[in-house]
């Protein structure tokens, strides 16, 4: 766990009259992180709309790697990206961060949404999120993973083993508002198209996303989110990096891993990964109550704004999550084209 920087306290008053725990400031690497995500933001600015991909992937990865070498800690990456196209990658088992001070487990996600970045679409973003070490479940020797997530609202509600429909049902009861006012994101894909048909007959909209299923996840769990819920099967990677921002945001996250092929199937059963249908809750997913989630835009999205360029300035919007706190921050960051571009 992180260590408490101060005794210092200022104990808050609750509704009742009585008094909160004391709150503990202590440090949140969040903060830092945040830069390293800009940076891949930022130096990903010059591939967007450029139909390359891949450039703008190792752009990124570069960047973020050394930036995380700045941060005084001892990650892991558990859960690097880029194996689907062999994209560059931030390897599995490479080790990030300066080598002192607390062991941490990495998912990094440089870009997600990088066929978003290469068209110049919305939604693109960089991504890190952080657990203690030995938390984060190694998903990633099987790419997909199908996925059910909501806010708040939802936990101890739905399931992921339910029928969509009455997913829909429970949770528009709980949210107290019509079936008809829930909004469902899901990845525009052919395997979606019966669960799309079942979402509309169940009554509730849909928003098809063309990539980038992890600011669809937030979306659907932060408070005053576009939407309520987003579902269906998107990559494992994303998945863990999703959870660690669902449990900031005290949101559902159940998972099922969604093999392609036998090959598939035995390379994680060879990883110890249960494919029979068994749900990986959110504790399944990363364990414990420590998770760090920061994110910067690549492109415009409902979460953060894009990396705008203008005059003598790059702008960069990001949020950073904390689940030991709870919060949700958002950074805007000013940064001199002369030092970037
Ligand atoms: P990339 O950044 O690797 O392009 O991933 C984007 C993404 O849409 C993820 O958000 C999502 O989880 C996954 O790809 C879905 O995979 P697929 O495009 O194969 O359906």
């Amino acid at each position: 766990m992180i260590t408490p920087a101060t005794d210092v306290s200022t104990p808050a008053a609750s509704q009742e009259g009585t008094r909160a725990a004391p709150l503990r400031p202590d440090r949140n690497m969040a903060l830092e992180l945040v830069r390293a995500t800009e940076a891949a933001a930022i130096r990903a600015v010059p591939f967007i709309g450029r139909g390359q991909k891949e450039a703008a992937d190792g752009a990124a990865v570069d960047a973020m790697r050394a930036f995380l070498t700045t941060v005084e800690f001892d990650g892991t990456i558990v859960i690097g990206e880029g194996e689907k196209d062999n994209a560059p990658m931030l390897y599995n088992g490479e080790h990030v961060g300066n080598g002192h001070g607390q062991q941490y487990d990495i998912a990094v996600d440089p870009i997600d949404g990088t066929s978003l970045t290469a068209a110049g679409r919305n939604n693109a973003l960089s991504v890190i999120a952080v657990s203690d070490h030995g938390t984060m479940l190694d998903a990633s020797s099987v790419f997909y993973m199908d996925k059910l997530v909501t806010g708040p609202a939802g936990v101890g509600i739905v399931d992921i083993r339910l029928p969509i429909g009455e997913n829909i049902r429970l949770l528009a009861k709980a949210l107290g508002k019509p079936v008809d006012e829930i909004v469902v994101s899901v990845l525009h894909r052919p395997r979606h198209e019966k669960l799309i048909d079942e979402i509309r007959e169940a009554g509730a909209g849909t928003r098809l996303m063309s990539d980038g299923d992890v600011a669809g996840g937030i979306n659907a769990a932060r408070h005053g989110a576009p939407t309520d819920m987003c579902v269906g099967v998107g990559g494992s990677p994303e998945g863990i990096v999703t959870a660690c921002a669902i449990k900031a945001l005290g949101g559902h996250i159940q998972g099922r891993l969604w093999p392609r092929d036998d090959d598939e199937k035995q390379r994680g059963a060879d990883a110890g990964l249960r494919m029979d249908g068994h749900v990986y809750e959110a504790e399944d997913l990363v364990r414990g109550n420590n998770t760090l989630f920061v994110a910067t835009g690549v492109t415009n999205g409902e979460l953060v704004a894009g990396v705008r360029r203008e005059g003598g300035y790059v702008y960069t919007e990001s949020v950073v999550l904390r689940s030991a706190s709870g919060t949700l921050r958002r950074i805007s960051s000013e940064h001199l084209v002369s030092k970037w571009l």
